[in-house]
């Protein structure tokens, strides 16, 4: 395992009487990408917020344990909190530009800090807007709102204010639930980009997207971490029943196929829009089963499936060419 970058020891959370976190113990790897799955309500975004502390702001809540970021104890009262925070960037579930132009969401943070000079500045906010995958979409009007961007471009836009005070850690609370199928996999993109530089921690309840974007995972269920370990062997052979039980609910169903497509030959996006078709005319809750020997139709067919509201029940490949998507319709 590479070297630690978070250390968790022990971690209990409790909101009133709610028992939250239940002695967690972990290490987050630096510079790899730590996926924090498990279902509604198991403590994910709990667990975030105490790396950062945001959970200082929730009333009623207590917490005991040891979390240590480059082995300094963050619950240390000596310990400055603004430090801690420039050390972590957040990337929430919606997109919060501030409302002021693209240019100045990138360059208030660096600015708070005391970058002034604004050649500076604009080199900053340029190399920003270029590693979060911005810059060609925005270099022509930079001093537009923020506002007048579409969802997707505001979450890359989050995301490069956040690497403007050079963070050293990236937490991500869900961040393409909120996004169409191509902007999701903008983000994505860009996380696995960074990983080269930055240690990602990312809740997601979207298991294909732990599968295509984490190299260690932990697995929350009902305030406890069940499961913990290097992605590829927590997806193919979990060690827990329950997360074995988690990612077969998720793959593995044994359903009844309704009716089955097949695609290959085609290149995404056909692929997708003949299962959309097939969709159309099929009963909700109704399965298809799409054939695709196309590599980014797997990724892309059940992300726009998920996008339009349908569920993704496995993703198997069948042989060394093929794959089969199987979705049950939504709506
Ligand atoms: N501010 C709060 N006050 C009281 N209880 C809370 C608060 N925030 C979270 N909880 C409770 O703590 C537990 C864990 O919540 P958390 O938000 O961490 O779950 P999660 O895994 O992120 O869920 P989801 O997938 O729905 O976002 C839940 O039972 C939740 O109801
Ligand atoms: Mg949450």
């Amino acid at each position: 395992m590479p070297e630690t970058h978070i250390s968790i020891h022990d971690l209990n959370v409790y909101y009133s009487g709610n028992h939250a976190l239940k002695n967690i113990s972990v290490e987050i790897p630096r510079k790899q990408i730590t996926a924090i799955i498990g279902p509604s309500g198991c403590g994910k975004s709990t667990m975030l917020k105490c790396m950062n502390r945001l959970i200082d702001l929730t009333d009623g809540v207590r917490y005991t344990g040891k979390i240590q970021i480059d082995n300094e104890d963050i619950f240390d009262k000596k310990t400055d909190l603004i430090d801690i925070r420039k050390k972590l960037g957040l990337l929430a579930q919606k997109p919060t530009p501030l409302p002021m132009s693209i240019y100045e969401n990138v360059a208030y943070g660096p600015r708070i800090h005391g970058m002034k000079k604004k050649s500076i500045l604009d080199e900053k906010v340029q190399k920003c807007l270029i590693t979060a995958g911005l810059w060609d979409e925005v270099k022509d009007r930079l001093d537009s709102p923020a506002s007048r961007l579409s969802i997707g471009q505001q979450q890359r836009l989050c995301l490069a204010r956040g690497l403007a005070v050079e963070p050293e850690i990236i937490l991500c609370d869900e961040p393409t639930s909120a996004l169409d199928p191509v902007s999701s996999q903008h983000i994505e993109e860009q996380l696995l980009k960074l990983r080269d530089d930055y240690t990602i921690v990312i809740v997601t309840h979207n298991i294909h997207q732990a599968i295509r974007l984490a190299d260690y995972v932990i697995h929350l269920y009902l305030g406890e971490m069940v499961e913990h370990g290097p992605a590829d062997e927590v997806f193919e052979n979990p060690k827990d029943e329950r997360t074995r039980a988690y990612i077969n609910g998720t793959f593995l169903a044994d359903v009844k196929i309704d009716k089955v497509i097949n695609t290959k030959g085609n290149q995404c996006p056909y692929n997708f829009v003949y299962a959309k078709q097939a969709l159309h005319d099929m009963k909700t809750g109704e399965t298809l089963k799409i054939i695709v020997d196309d590599p980014t139709a797997v990724t892309e067919v059940p992300r726009g499936m998920e996008a339009d509201g349908h569920e993704v029940l496995n993703v198997k490949q069948t042989n060394k060419t093929d794959w089969e998507i199987v979705i049950k319709k939504k709506k």
